[in-house]
């Protein structure tokens, strides 16, 4: 549906800026889906296996009667997570069947076979299907594969083939930010589950940073007493009737984090936790002061963005970090143990005359080396408990033992060096598998970054870099794609920004890469939405909605209706009211209607419908006149800070979303036109600035204030030159959080011309937003 949530009262906006500055150039530039197109003889499987025959003979019909069958106690336990997996997919309810019958499923784990750690092989004809592995995890995917095949509206119809599948990367991860938001037990395991449908293994779990620590640490309690709470920024953070501080807490107590990786165990998933060093530190520090460089005490942090509070780099720090980890490896089985080493501004340590002394102490030439001996003297301490250690990038930074693994975020490069120099890599950079990065232009999209990484740039990700030797692929371990939750405050945001994205993240990881083809994915696509349905996986709408663009011709008073959906599936309409169904017109180029219309439209594929309602837009002569900061571009300039951003309160429920570059608060109505306007009203609001950017701060600019409180200026569609209209600014909006803002434009102006709406002045620690800007006319 084509609605937007607009709170009427507005005093304070909360930002959330997901994480570094450093990759901001990534584009907004995904390849333009060519749309669904089946490859022949493809089958509705996401994963696609790595080899499918089809064979001649006949389908098997899958029933409610049909038995299961599996000997011993590892093919039952995956014969029981099959006939769950299968009724939870919306496909029969089947029952098990100890030993082997001549008729119907069974599940034969044999070690003696070469399906390697993870694959399988499956086989059906006309009186059954067996699937056999010569492992549990392998025998589990095969079970996948086969609640796929008899699901998301197959029937139950299995036709005669074979597969024999495996693999291509054995990570193939997610990585979750409970420290920014918190997920309860049933929404991790809800995760989990989506994750081992899609044959995904690995769940790193990102446990502890400047807003939250979330893991319970027997000997450090004040790490959750203190550390787990923090005051969210503005409205959201206070009692709206006493105004009293409304903290928001969570953190898993060491119980729970032994039932959430036993629950990932059963599904072959391995659970990697992350204990952020040396930066992304605040909300330990503000249980334990004295790991700081600082006099002054910290609080967990109620703001996003890049932070220069750091451990500081005492022996004692150290041994609290090793003592830390020795709990973390108590709990978690997993060889690898993340110790983060992102953003780690080292403004502190270069500040303090301490960390100086102790950098001459051991040897350290300068702060990355610092960092580098601290991350070395972790690695010897998980070396010698048996683990690896795994860290962001930031970690090749003033050197690297061997045995330590890479996960590469700012891009490939680091990935590259660090493969070439023989370390193992995880591929997750920012610019592909980052699922906090909005994934359509859509004004349904929950707040995040307006850049946006839609379904066929994840999907287009290729882990292995070309510049790689070929000795060295094998250092390529996978994938990883990465959630971070500033924005994320809803499990439906979380679901929204995981599905269907990470799908195509677990296609890259398993699938060959000769197997890989993004028309014939989309064509699977629709049946996984079938499951995801019945799964009660609530996957993002956006991408099969459908966008209108709209021209108005005020003279003739028509508009030309262009629509369009990100993923390019069949598109239907109506224009009289009526529902739109797979019988509808479908739509191939734009629409002369008169106005008013209501325009009504949705995606379809194979006549099934693909979003859970059709979009709706009503326009009239006047509706036309007006636009949105969603419907306006961003103007052109250095500094694109462009986010998503919501209001900071109410604390629970709806609200009010608004795009903006933080860096340059101006916007850009294309085309407009202007022939007959006498005025503008813009409706704006003020919002405050609850960023730290680091060093990216000074990159802020700000088109000098001529008055108090500054203007809002409108100028031509190069946003330069002299004002074709200028308002003063109040000091603050109105009661609601709101101004209109009326500005009359000369009578020179008219045709069409592109407008630009900008606010001048540093107004931190507020800035303004526009809501919508609507042409007067004469
Ligand atoms: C990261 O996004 N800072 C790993």
């Amino acid at each position: 549906m084509h609605t937007r949530t607009r709170r009427t009262s507005l005093s304070l906006l909360s930002f959330a800026l997901a994480l570094s500055l450093a990759p901001l150039a990534h584009a907004n530039d995904a390849q333009a889906p060519d749309g669904p197109r089946a490859l022949p003889g493809s089958l509705p499987l996401i994963p696609a296996p790595a080899k499918v025959e089809r064979l001649d003979g006949a389908a098997f019909n899958v029933r409610a009667s049909t038995p299961v069958w599996a000997s011993g106690e590892a093919a039952q336990r995956v014969a029981g997570q099959f006939t769950t997996l299968l009724r939870n997919s919306g496909g029969p309810a089947l029952q098990i069947t100890p030993g082997r019958g001549t008729h119907g499923i069974a599940f034969v784990l044999d070690p003696s076979l070469k399906t390697g750690a993870e694959g399988y092989q499956l086989r059906s004809q006309g009186n059954g299907a067996t699937v056999r592995a010569a492992t549990e995890a392998g025998l589990f995917y095969g079970a996948a594969t086969l609640s796929q095949l008899l699901s998301g509206g197959s029937n139950g119809v299995l036709p005669a083939l074979r597969i024999d599948d495996a693999p291509r990367f054995s990570w193939r991860g997610l990585m979750l930010d409970s420290a920014r938001h918190f997920q309860s037990l049933d929404e991790i395991k809800r995760v989990l589950d989506a994750m081992a449908e899609q044959k995904l293994n690995t769940f790193h779990w990102h446990l502890t940073d400047d807003q939250g620590w979330r893991m319970e640490i027997k000997r450090y309690p004040k790490l959750t007493a203190v550390g787990s709470c923090r005051i969210p920024a503005g409205d959201g953070g206070r009692d709206p009737v006493t105004g009293a501080e409304r903290p928001y807490c969570g953190f898993y107590t060491q119980d729970q984090i032994r039932e959430v990786i036993a629950y990932a165990a059963a599904r072959h998933i391995q659970v990697i936790p992350e204990i952020d060093v040396p930066g992304h530190a605040t909300a330990a520090i503000a249980a334990y002061p004295e790991l700081g460089t600082l006099d002054t005490p910290l609080k967990p942090l109620s703001e996003w963005g890049v932070f220069p509070n750091l451990f500081n780099t005492e022996e004692s720090t150290f041994q609290f970090l090793e003592n830390v980890l020795e709990e973390v490896i108590t709990l978690f089985p997993a060889k690898y143990v993340h110790v983060g080493g992102d953003e780690a501004v080292k403004d502190q340590w270069e500040a303090s005359a301490r960390v100086q002394a102790r950098m001459r102490e051991v040897g350290a030439g300068n702060e990355m080396e610092m960092q580098s001996h601290l991350i070395k003297r972790l690695e010897t301490f998980l070396e010698q408990h048996h683990r690896r250690l795994i860290g962001w990038d930031e970690i090749l930074e003033g050197g690297l033992p061997p045995e330590a693994t890479v996960m590469s975020w700012r891009g490939t490069d680091g990935g590259l060096k660090a493969a070439s120099e023989g370390h193992d890599v995880v591929m997750s950079p920012v610019t592909d598998m980052y699922m906090d990065y909005l994934q359509t232009p859509s004004d349904n999209e929950p707040p995040g970054r307006p850049l946006t990484t839609p379904l066929g740039r994840v999907y287009g990700f290729e882990p292995v870099p070309d510049a790689l030797a070929r000795d060295k692929q094998q250092h390529i371990l996978g994938l990883q794609a990465n959630m971070f939750t500033e924005h994320t405050r809803s499990y439906a945001r979380l679901q929204h920004n995981l599905f269907p994205r990470l799908a195509a993240v677990a296609e890259t990881g398993w699938s060959p890469r000769e197997r890989r083809d993004y028309a014939d994915f989309l064509a699977r696509l629709p049946s996984q939405l079938q499951r995801w349905q019945a799964m009660g996986v609530a996957y993002a709408q956006t991408p099969f909605q459908v966008e209108l663009d709209s021209h108005d011709d005020r003279k003739a008073g028509t508009a030309t209706l262009a629509l369009r959906t990100p993923l390019n599936y069949e598109v239907r309409y109506s224009t009289d009211g009526s529902p739109v169904t797979a019988q509808s017109p479908r739509y191939s180029t734009p629409l002369t209607q008169p106005l008013p219309v209501t325009l009504q439209a949705a995606t379809f594929f194979n006549g099934q419908p693909l979003a859970s309602a059709a979009s709706r837009f009503e326009l009239s002569a006047t509706s036309l006149l007006s636009r949105n900061d969603q419907q306006l571009a961003m103007c052109p300039g250095e500094g694109k800070l462009l986010l998503r951003l919501e209001d900071d309160g109410p604390a629970d429920g709806e609200r009010a979303i608004f795009n903006v570059n933080i860096f340059n608060p101006c916007w850009l109505w294309k085309d407009a036109d202007v022939d007959g306007i006498a005025r503008l009203h813009v409706r704006a609001g003020q919002i405050p600035y609850y960023f730290q950017l680091a060093h990216d701060e000074p990159q802020r600019t700000f088109s000098p204030a001529r008055s108090a409180h500054g203007e809002m200026d409108v100028l031509n569609g190069r946003c330069d030159g002299t004002p074709l209209a200028t308002v003063k600014l109040p000091a603050k909006p109105g009661a609601d959080g709101f101004i209109t803002l009326d500005a009359a434009l000369p009578r020179s102006v008219k045709g069409t011309q592109d407008l630009c709406v900008r606010f001048t002045g540093d107004t931190r620690p507020t800035m303004w937003v526009l809501d919508t800007l609507t042409l007067v006319p004469r």
